[in-house]
């Protein structure tokens, strides 16, 4: 499939699911405004890969965070989209692998990984439904 449509009503705040993609998972993620805000506030320029959150994200729509849950170091698929999986030293993603950390905006901040995970194309349809691809 090109592209896939997801419903976004059922992921409560805080939560996230995974959904598959042209064989990848993607990960989409419900922040909590305080996530969102926290992952503002990060300096961008002591970052490996600089991006700040609102370029990883779609003005309007903050609170969905949508990447590719693949590793960028050799791809495994990191933890910390489910409920209870480990989230590493950024309270984000944990790649065991070869224990790359990134943070709540999918941002790599320690471990062998070279860049931030990836930002499919998508766009929102309304307010609780996103194409991807
Ligand atoms: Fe993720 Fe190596 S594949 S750290």
């Amino acid at each position: 499939l090109a592209s896939v449509e997801v419903d976004l009503a059922p992921i409560a705040e805080g939560q996230g699911i995974k959904v598959n993609w042209r064989g990848k998972p993607v990960f989409i993620r419900h922040m909590r405004a305080a996530e969102v805000q926290e992952a503002q506030q990060a300096d961008v320029s002591s970052l490996r890969d600089p991006q700040s959150f609102d370029d990883r994200t779609q003005e309007g729509h903050r609170q969905w965070l949508i990447q590719i849950g693949v590793c960028t170091h050799l791809g495994c698929i990191p933890m910390g989209i489910a409920d209870g999986e480990p989230r590493g030293d950024y309270n984000g993603y944990f790649c065991p692998c070869h224990g790359s950390h990134y943070d709540n905006a999918g941002r790599i901040r320690k471990g062998p990984a070279p860049t931030n995970l990836e930002i499919p194309a998508y766009e929102f349809l309304s307010d609780t439904s996103v194409r991807i691809g």
